[in-house]
This record gives structure tokens, C-alpha cells and sequence, in this order.
């Protein structure tokens, strides 16, 4: 990745966060995603790629802009883009932390195509990598991440969202004698925390949007 680029990157996610701040607790989340959203659109005129956008506000009909399928951009390599201009729509709202704003770049058709549904996540950072399979039981990959980051069971902290659909992931964690750290929103950021050593997060677990996946 051009360095330069990556600054630029960087500014395009600062707009997002900076104009949809002023909305901070005023209990308005869509005003403050149409902030974002707009701030979002106008600095990417200045980037110079030549990117679509694959993960968006939704198909053309239902949002005037960042819909999937639109072109951003100054023109330069060809990317496709990842956007959501605020990540805890509901925090921003509630005037609580933790919303962030999200883009992620790849190559072109290197991103998944994540319709707005839901998805189940598994996640880990580099020192779990090779250990998870969502296809297995949570015992088994929380057993197999532990092993994995040479760390006991107790020792593995967990990140779910506070949804009662999760009640039974929650309670085979907990059986084990897994941490497990709730969340009201915002599943992005603590992924991302996996991957950061220090930050006391191992897993991410349960179901979620699968834009944000
Ligand atoms: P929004 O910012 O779009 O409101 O999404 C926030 C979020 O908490 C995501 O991080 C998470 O994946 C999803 O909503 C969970 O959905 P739900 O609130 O329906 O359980």
C-alpha cells in the first residue's frame, strides 16, 4: 500500500468521525450516519484511486450515497472499498464510547461480498491464527485458541455482543471457565483489538451483521 494513499485513507474515516461527532448524544443516529456519510463522500473526491464501493449504506435505490456499486475517487488503481461511515450508530446516540468510523481497502474482488444480514463471527488475532474453526464447538475453539497462545482457559477473554440470542454461547463460555466481556454494540472494534497484544481481547465471538464481519 502507497504510503501516501494510506494517509489519505486515514482523513477520508477522520471526516466520518469528525462530523457525525457533533451529533454525540443528541439521540439521533440516522441524522448522524447521514453526517458521516456525507463527510465521508466528499473526501474521497480528493483520493486518488479509482475505487467502488462493495460494502456500503445499501443498493442504489436505497441510499443516495457510499451504495454499493459507486465509484469514489480522484481516479488511480483500481480498489474495491468497505465503508461504514459509523460503526455504533446507537453509541454515537447515546452519547457513549466506542463508535468508530470503518473502511477497508482491497485489491479489486478482494472483499467479500457481505449482503445486510446477519453472520456468524469467529475471531481471532495472528497468535490465535490456524486455531479457530466456526464449524466446531465453542469449547473446542476457546480449548484450541488457549493452546494455541500458550495460555490457560481463565486467561482467555472473550468479546460477545449482550443479545439474548447469545445465551447459550455465553453460558459454554462460562462453564469453562472462559472471561467474557459484553458489549452493547460495535463488533468491528474488538476485532480489530484481537490483533492488538496488550489490549486484554483474545476472541471475538457469536452473530452480528455481516457487513461489519
Ligand atoms: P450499526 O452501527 O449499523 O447500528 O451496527 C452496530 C452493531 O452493533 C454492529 O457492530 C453489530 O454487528 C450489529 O449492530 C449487531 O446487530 P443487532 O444490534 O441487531 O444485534
Amino acid at each position: 500500500m502507497d504510503r501516501t494513499l494510506s494517509l489519505e485513507f486515514a482523513r477520508v474515516v477522520e471526516a466520518a468521525a469528525l462530523r457525525s461527532g457533533r451529533l454525540l448524544g443528541r439521540g439521533q443516529k440516522d441524522a448522524a450516519d447521514g453526517l458521516a456519510v456525507d463527510a465521508m463522500r466528499q473526501a474521497f473526491d480528493s483520493v486518488r484511486i479509482s475505487g467502488t464501493v462493495v460494502i456500503g449504506e445499501g443498493e442504489i435505490d436505497e441510499a443516495p450515497m457510499l451504495y454499493i456499486g459507486e465509484h469514489v475517487g480522484a481516479g488511480g488503481p483500481e480498489v474495491d472499498i468497505a465503508v461504514d461511515p459509523i460503526e455504533g450508530t446507537n453509541l454515537i446516540a447515546k452519547g457513549q464510547n466506542g463508535a468508530i468510523a470503518v473502511m477497508a481497502i482491497a485489491e479489486k474482488g478482494g472483499l467479500l461480498h457481505a449482503p445486510d444480514m446477519y453472520m456468524e463471527k469467529l475471531c481471532v488475532g495472528p497468535r490465535g491464527a490456524g486455531a479457530i474453526d466456526i464449524t466446531k464447538s465453542l469449547t473446542e475453539n476457546i480449548k484450541n485458541v488457549a493452546a494455541k497462545m500458550e495460555r490457560s482457559v481463565e486467561e482467555i477473554t472473550l468479546v460477545m455482543l449482550d443479545r439474548e440470542r447469545h445465551q447459550g454461547l455465553m453460558k459454554e463460555a462460562r462453564e469453562i471457565g472462559a472471561r467474557i466481556m459484553l458489549i452493547s454494540d460495535g463488533d468491528v472494534n474488538p476485532a480489530m483489538e484481537c490483533c492488538i497484544e496488550g489490549s486484554g481481547v483474545h476472541m471475538v465471538v457469536g452473530t452480528g451483521g455481516a457487513p461489519e464481519g
